[in-house]
């Protein structure tokens, strides 16, 4: 028999994840995004990731027309644009209004101060449950480094700082 849904959300909260925002932009160009921490790698041959989008959400529509998106991962600094980007009350372009980005070479919004950038291309979309799975190649990537932003519980945390590593990009 299956778990009820609030448990399960109280059990998966105590995995604690990093946050992103996941961007891209419409047809016009405009910058759109929301805030997702459904998200993990999957394969390195090919480079893969997911990432896991409520079929009710806004985001989720738009989404589903996008060919490329941008995974921004959060810094302990940036926790004001995780809410932002979570608010139901601004629409998923909205949320870009007074917001620091660049557009990547490919088209899609990166977010400034962001400990990593993933820009990549929607190779799959899959419907399971009340969710959608959109699996990424990434194409390009470039790594920053910093205090990450920390999500447990509903709530948000930070992390002693760690060196960045090797950067790259490519
Ligand atoms: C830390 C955090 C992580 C979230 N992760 C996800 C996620 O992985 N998938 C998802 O569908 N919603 C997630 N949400 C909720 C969405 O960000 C939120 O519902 C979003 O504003 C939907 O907006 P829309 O309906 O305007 O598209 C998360 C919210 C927060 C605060």
């Amino acid at each position: 028999m299956a778990v009820r849904p609030d448990l399960f959300r109280q059990a998966m909260g105590t995995f604690a994840t990093g946050v992103t925002i996941v961007a891209w932009c419409r047809d016009d160009g405009t910058p759109a995004g929301m805030t997702v921490n459904a998200l993990t790698s999957v394969s390195l041959e090919p480079t893969l990731l997911l990432f896991c989008i409520d079929r009710q959400a806004e985001s989720h529509a738009e989404l589903r027309a996008a060919a490329r998106v941008a995974v921004n991962v959060l810094a302990a600094e940036q926790e004001a644009l995780s809410r932002r980007f979570a608010s139901k009350s601004l629409g998923p372009a909205e949320r870009f209004r007074g917001v620091e980005w660049d557009r990547s070479p490919s088209g899609v919004p990166l977010l400034r101060g962001a400990l990593a950038h993933l820009d990549g291309r929607i190779v799959q979309r899959e419907e399971v449950g009340d969710h959608s799975i959109f699996l990424v190649e990434p194409e390009a990537v470039h790594v920053q480094g910093g205090r990450p932003l920390l999500f447990y519980r509903g709530t948000y945390g930070d992390w002693a700082a760690r060196p960045a590593g090797r950067l790259s990009s490519g």
